[in-house]
């Protein structure tokens, strides 16, 4: 049951339990006050019927007089007077007002009032009837506490609507943090930690608002420091590799060459002089061979990831698919000419859109990276565009500076900038492609171990 219904509840029942202690209180109140009420106008009126009883002694007319005094207590609301006959029997009665609309037969039977009556005895010189009878009638009485009852309803009823009514709309405007709260939480549990609250609604929810806001800031610097250690890690790990690959291709590659030279060569000298010696320097061309096999499987493995093995369009496939699995909210477009551009440039691009990339999410806080590697006759461009919140300062970390180092080194040119249009950052290299064309040849590749 939510809160708002919870508070809903308790009202209704608080209203419900006071109406039972109100009801039962004003029962007992009017039961006495309709009995207080009858007594009172029983007294008045008994003194009033033994007045004009009296009267008529004196009067003229004293038949006519009969009817006068039932007349006079006419359209009463308490009392009833009726003539009685000499055997007792009413031959006249007054008219008792009687309500234009009554209330239900079981209420008038809720109040069992015992009702007052008493004879009047007519002087002895009026032949044919013996005394008056007054009453008391409980139902105009009982009518009224009807109607009252009526109206306090009504009251209670329009009173109790607008309190639920208050509380409904109280409950939901002040409560209505906790909703944004439930649903920015949601959105942290999917790792998405930029998100944050405005500190707003009542005093008890702003603090939880503030104390969720310093949560996800926090978790938003380590979980970007976390991806930046993964980053430099497998760069690290990348380098150390290919470091790994290119000695064992430059330095133990030749050694071996020379060895298996040197062998083949004393192996020829020999001759058919000695058979041992032959078949021994046999073993270790033999052995040499193997070697430089092994040292390929190995050049091979320490390879597997990097652009010179998968190729840029996948290796560049790979870190969208990392920063996307980390980054939901982000999109990255690439655009990378079928089977790369060349051997020698391609891990170049790839280290460009590399740090392009993490610079971008890193520091740009960015939603959207766009990477277009194209090619003309004459250039390689290299464009890497984010709509994040685009450089501050002029500042050259590691990042900027090996990426800008690279491309000269390639004869190329490099800039990092502000969009001119919209926000956020452009990386931009670019390398004429004669020269690269040129150099190409120089390229180290896994398969060209000295044999
Ligand atoms: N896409 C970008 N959006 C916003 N700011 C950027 C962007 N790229 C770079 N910067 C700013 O330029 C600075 C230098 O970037 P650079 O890559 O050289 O260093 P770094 O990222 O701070 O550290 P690292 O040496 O680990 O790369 C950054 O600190 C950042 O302030
Ligand atoms: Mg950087």
């Amino acid at each position: 049951m939510s809160l708002r219904q919870r508070l809903l509840l308790d009202v209704a029942l608080v209203l419900a339990f006071s109406l039972v202690v109100g009801a039962l209180t004003s029962y007992w109140n009017s039961a006495k006050k309709i009995q207080t009420e009858l007594h009172s106008a029983f007294v008045v009126g008994e003194q009033v019927l033994k007045d004009a009883v009296n009267a008529l002694n004196g009067s003229p007319d004293p038949y006519r007089s009969l009817i006068g005094i039932i007349e006079q207590f006419n359209d009463g609301r308490h009392l009833k007077v009726s003539i009685l006959d000499d055997s007792g029997q009413r031959v006249v009665q007054s008219h008792l007002e009687m309500p234009d609309d009554p209330a239900p037969e079981w209420f008038y039977k809720l109040f069992e009032v015992r009702s007052e009556a008493t004879r009047v005895p007519v002087p002895p010189f009026i032949h044919g009837y013996s005394a008056f009878l007054i009453e008391t009638d409980a139902r105009n009485e009982i009518q009224e506490i009807w109607d009252d009852l009526g109206n306090s309803l009504f009251l209670i009823g329009i009173v109790g609507g607008l309190v639920c009514a208050l509380i409904y709309w109280t409950v939901g405007r002040e409560l209505k943090p906790l909703e944004r709260l439930s649903r920015a939480m949601s959105v942290a549990a999917e790792r998405d930690f930029t998100i944050r609250l405005d500190e707003k609604g009542p005093r008890d929810l702003r603090a939880v608002t503030r104390v969720f806001n310093h949560m996800t800031a926090q978790l938003e610097k380590a979980e970007a420091s976390k991806t930046m250690l993964e980053v430099q890690l497998s760069m690290v790990q990348d380098e150390e590799r290919a470091e790994l690959a290119r000695d064992l291709h430059d330095e133990i590659g030749p050694l071996l060459f020379s060895v298996g030279l040197d062998a083949a060569a004393v192996r020829t000298s020999i001759g058919d002089k000695s058979a041992d010696i032959s078949h021994r320097l046999d073993s270790i061309r033999e052995a040499i061979s193997l070697s430089q096999r092994r040292i390929l499987q190995i050049l091979g493995r320490l390879r597997t990831g990097t652009v010179e093995d998968l190729g840029l369009e996948a290796v560049v496939q790979g870190l969208v698919e990392f920063w996307t699995s980390r980054k939901p909210a982000l999109t990255i477009t690439t655009s990378i000419p079928e089977g790369g551009v060349n051997a020698e440039l391609d891990p170049i691009i790839y280290r460009i859109v590399q740090e392009s990339v993490s610079n971008a999410v890193r520091h740009g806080n960015t939603t959207s990276i766009d990477a277009v590697v194209s090619l003309d006759d004459e250039m390689v461009r290299v464009r890497v565009i984010d709509d994040g919140g685009g450089l501050k300062s002029r500042r050259a970390g590691h990042g900027l500076t090996g990426m800008r180092e690279r491309v000269v080194s390639r004869r190329g040119t490099f800039s990092v900038g502000n969009r001119a249009e919209g926000k956020g950052t452009v990386v931009e290299a670019q390398f004429p492609k004669q020269d690269l064309q040129n150099n190409s040849q120089k390229t180290l590749r896994a398969g060209s171990v000295a044999s």
